[in-house]
């Protein structure tokens, strides 16, 4: 089979970016234009103002992914676009824009999953790694563990019934002073600290596979308002440990369920949240005595890009997976 060329496109939060991979793992260019910095002075995504950028930044990004790739649109096989999950206003204009240049070029219009998209991360990352495998996805907005069958073919095992680890990161790191995006901000303070120091509790839910973190986020808070109530102050740096070493551990408990379940020992992470380096020491930890194979993708990868939608456009591509100009944005959309 001849080379296949994926130009993919992802707007479906703070992140403008374009991509184009060959045959779905080799990455040709990789364009973002982050409007994080901008949205810090509102403490989060303000969702109109993230239209409003992506519009302007477009145009520039997708021809300079065209540019450093070397490649035209003409020598493009198909172009995959983010449709949802994410903000409706954010997508709508990734998706308005891939669907033009679809109109203009003829070219096949492949819609992707953003989580499937974190998910092909790891393909970029890892040549060799190939599907089943399980993935324990944690961004912003999501927390699951997904059974991927096939490069196109996924099932959850287990999921947040609330918030999302992300959340749970964000949240405490804004009340402790922290500031935006609290993800990095926690871990970094949390480096070297005592991660026995303060105590959680384990979140019961009843099926043994879903996530619950608000009860998490409740304990912390509790700790917070206490220590202020008794007029002293928490230890920043082993409150930060404990808490991290915490969700970590709550999280490869999990995994560790779903391996005992499934029989797969090929684990990936994916999403912003799989960049702590509190999680990735955890699995560390676990990996010889469990007999698992671990695959972390590169921290630039773990956050929103448009490679991964490129490489997971590819799979979809080859199975035949097309949009026609009625594709709309889907905030909401599941991943099953
Ligand atoms: O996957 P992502 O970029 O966006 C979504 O699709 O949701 O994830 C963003 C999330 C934020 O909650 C951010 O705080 C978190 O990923 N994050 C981290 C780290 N880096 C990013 N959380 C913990 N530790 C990190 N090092």
């Amino acid at each position: 089979m001849s080379d296949v060329l994926i130009l993919g496109i992802e707007s479906s939060c703070d992140e403008t970016a374009a991509s184009i991979v060959r045959n779905g793992r080799e990455v040709l260019s990789n364009v973002i234009a982050s409007q994080a910095d901008f949205h810090m002075q509102f403490g989060g995504v303000v969702p109109e103002l993230a239209s409003r950028m992506h519009i302007d930044a477009i145009y520039p990004t997708v021809q300079k992914a065209l540019d450093d790739a070397g490649v035209e649109l003409n020598d493009i096989d198909g172009i995959a676009v983010t449709y949802g999950p994410g903000l409706v206003g954010a997508l709508l204009v990734g998706v308005n824009f891939a669907k033009a240049l679809s109109h203009v070029s003829g070219k096949p219009l492949i819609p992707v999953h953003h989580l499937k998209g974190h998910i092909a991360a790891n393909y970029i990352c890892f040549p060799e790694l190939e599907p089943p495998f399980l993935t324990l996805l944690v961004s912003g907005g999501n927390t699951m563990i997904v059974k991927v069958n096939d490069y196109c073919n996924m099932e959850i095992i287990g999921k947040t019934l609330d918030d999302a680890a992300g959340e749970a990161f964000d949240k405490i790191a804004r009340v402790i002073g922290l500031g935006y995006p609290g993800g990095p901000k926690m871990d970094k303070a949390g480096q070297g600290g005592d991660v026995n120091a303060y105590k959680f509790s384990v979140p019961r839910t009843s099926d043994r596979f879903d996530f619950s973190f608000s009860g998490i986020k409740t304990n912390a808070l509790n700790i917070i308002n206490e220590a202020k109530m008794k007029g002293t102050e928490i230890n920043i740096n082993d409150f930060t440990a404990s808490y991290q070493a915490h969700i970590a551990k709550y999280l490869t408990d999990h995994v560790l369920l779903a391996v005992e379940e499934t029989g797969i020992k090929k684990i990936c992470l994916a999403g912003g949240v799989a960049a702590n380096s509190f999680i990735r020491r955890k699995f560390d930890d676990i990996k010889d005595r469990e007999g698992l194979t671990l695959y972390y993708p590169r921290l630039d990868l773990c956050t929103d890009n448009a490679v991964m939608i490129a490489s997971c456009g590819y799979y979809e591509y080859i199975n035949g997976v097309r949009a026609g100009l009625d594709l709309n944005a889907r905030p909401s959309l599941r991943l099953e």
